[in-house]
């Protein structure tokens, strides 16, 4: 009974952090750039499982599956609308899952359970009069699923007609007249821009200043319409009580991370994380703020804005016919990983190209981290199989050259500053940091010939010194690496057999020759020839090959 009790309190008493990915939109299937926006979610949870183990980490990602663009996909992929969203939800969730992709929840807006949440939010904000009917007249993107001002509508010809579009997106606008219900979006501008106050509420800083200067510029913040005619969106949440409207898939879509919090009852709210793509930012920093305020509830933490991926220097997407498929990449699914996490900055887009990812993962992943890893674990210099123990004394006599000094040093004081980088979310700036100690690992290894020192025995414990640092370099940076590369990673420690309870953050903080009084002990590691990640070949063929089979 005690125990149970005990179990019990120790698993209520874990904090909860949530963070959250976008739910993605079924009108087509999933491209690099929508991976990437759920790997840094990703990123982001595992670094702090890393660093907090105490916590409950609650992360959750989904589809957003409402809306005209789905209405339209399905008619046009000739299957019903419960099939169309099924099947491309599914395959967001399994891109995710071979991506390595940890989410612990998956919510589709077309479930029951969301559904429920989003009536019980509509109904909060009209207890609370912040929702009206009224005429409505407006610029409207059906593919951005939003009213676009008139100051932000340009006419541009295509195809040889003049039509308006919208600035921001790109995207064709329709005039529109209806009755719609309206939140009071006017009423928060004060709250808003207190919010927007709080230092890194919006990360990086300068999406934070582009909502406060949006917010100041606008001398009046308008009401928003948040619903449509049944009429014409039929595939949607109905207003309740109004069978003839639909709620906007917007409101829709921003409320299932409530669901995966468990609302009404907020277990664990507010959001301590929403991770999204710059073009969604107003709908994050201004709309949904504005909604949680109006039914008393509290706005997320903070949102983490990135940029975009581009092909050719154009934003990828669907619509524009440029969308890279991420399974279609010449390479196993960690090349990808590691490539859009270790290049892309959450300020500047990125641009992907499939001779950037062959060129990154060749000379980072299988030159400067797996062959350091195969020479030092292989039979050739290390035939006993062996972590070798550590001997102070042995350190000082044999290693203290400028390349073993520049080593130690640069190993010392990477954990704290690859920490400053994740808390950042500065993920490149991890990696850099990381890759830099192992180019230094390499020349160390390099310099000090290990294969000379194995021809004579009285050189043994010289060898073993430099396998240890060797190995020592690359636990660490495989620890710290986990966030970015985590099956990698996986491979790599388990190779040099750490276990599991021992990959924790606070386990790198160190490394072992700064550990005074320590016992090393000499430690056996898995035996047998280590690949950790293959090369992949840029002759054409065996391209072309890996694709066929991936
Ligand atoms: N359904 C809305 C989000 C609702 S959240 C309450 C939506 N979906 S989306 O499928 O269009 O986009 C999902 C995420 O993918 C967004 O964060 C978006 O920024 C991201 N990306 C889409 N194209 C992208 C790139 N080319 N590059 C990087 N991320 C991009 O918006």
């Amino acid at each position: 009974m005690r125990l149970t009790l005990r179990l019990f309190s120790s698993v209520v008493q874990k904090r909860p952090f949530y963070v959250t990915t976008p739910i993605f939109y079924v009108n087509a299937a999933p491209h690099l750039g929508h991976l990437y926006t759920a790997l840094v979610a990703d990123a982001v949870q595992r670094f702090e499982k890393l660093t907090n183990p105490h916590y409950e980490i609650i992360f959750s990602t989904g589809t957003d599956e409402h809306g005209t663009k789905v209405q339209q996909a399905a008619a046009k992929a000739n299957l019903s609308l419960a099939e169309y969203c099924a099947n491309i939800s599914s395959e967001y969730a399994s891109l995710f899952r071979d991506f390595g992709v940890e989410y612990t929840d998956y919510v589709r807006t077309t479930e029951e359970r969301h559904k429920k949440a989003v009536r019980h939010f509509w109904k909060e904000l009209v207890d609370r009069d912040f929702i009206y009917k009224a005429n409505y007249s407006g610029w409207y993107s059906v593919n951005d699923e939003s009213f676009v001002p008139e100051s932000h509508v340009k006419d541009e010809v295509r195809n040889g007609e003049t039509v308006k579009v919208s600035l921001e997106s790109g995207h064709r606008v329709e005039w529109t007249e209806e009755i719609n219900y309206m939140f009071r979006l006017s009423a928060f501008k004060n709250d808003l821009q207190e919010w927007l106050k709080n230092d890194g509420v919006i990360t990086p800083s300068k999406y934070q200043k582009q909502l406060q200067e949006m917010l100041e510029n606008s001398t009046h913040l308008p009401d928003i319409s948040v619903s449509r005619p049944a009429s014409r969106v039929h595939w949607a949440i109905r207003v309740p009580d109004d069978e003839e409207q639909s709620i906007y898939v917007w409101l829709d879509a921003l409320v299932n991370y409530l669901t995966a919090a468990g609302f009404p009852a907020a277990r664990a709210w507010p959001a301590d994380l929403h991770v999204v793509g710059k073009d969604i930012l107003k709908f994050h920093g201004i709309y949904w703020p504005a909604f949680l305020l109006a039914a008393r509830l509290r706005p997320p933490r903070r949102v983490l804005c990135h940029a975009h991926w581009t092909a050719a220097g154009v934003k990828m997407s669907k619509s524009l016919h440029n969308a890279v498929c991420p399974r279609a990449a010449p390479a196993a699914a960690h090349a990808l990983r590691y490539l859009l996490l270790r290049e892309a900055t959450m300020a500047q887009d990125a641009n992907y190209s499939e001779t950037k990812l062959i060129n990154v993962a060749n000379s980072e992943l299988a030159d400067t981290l797996g062959n350091l890893a195969s020479r030092c674990c292989g039979a050739a210099l290390n035939p006993r199989q062996e972590f070798p123990a550590l001997h102070a004394q042995e350190l000082l006599q044999c290693s203290l050259n400028d390349v073993t000094v520049r080593l130690l040093d640069a190993a010392e004081r990477m954990p704290d500053l690859c920490h400053t980088h994740y808390r950042n979310y500065q993920f490149y700036k991890a990696v850099d940091e990381v890759i830099h100690v192992l180019h230094l690992a390499n020349l160390f290894f390099e310099t000090h010939k290990p294969w000379e020192l194995r021809k004579q025995v009285e050189n043994q414990k010289h060898l073993d010194v430099i396998l240890h640092i060797t190995m020592e370099t690359l636990r660490i940076s495989g620890i710290i690496l986990q966030p970015i590369i985590p099956d990698l990673s996986t491979k790599l420690l388990d190779k040099l057999q750490i276990p599991k309870d021992k990959r924790y953050w606070k386990d790198c903080e160190r490394p072992s020759w700064k550990i005074k009084g320590a016992i090393h002990e000499t430690k056996n590691i898995q035996s047998g020839k280590f690949v950790l990640f293959q090369r992949i070949y840029t002759d054409k063929n065996n391209v072309q090959k890996k694709k066929a089979s991936a």
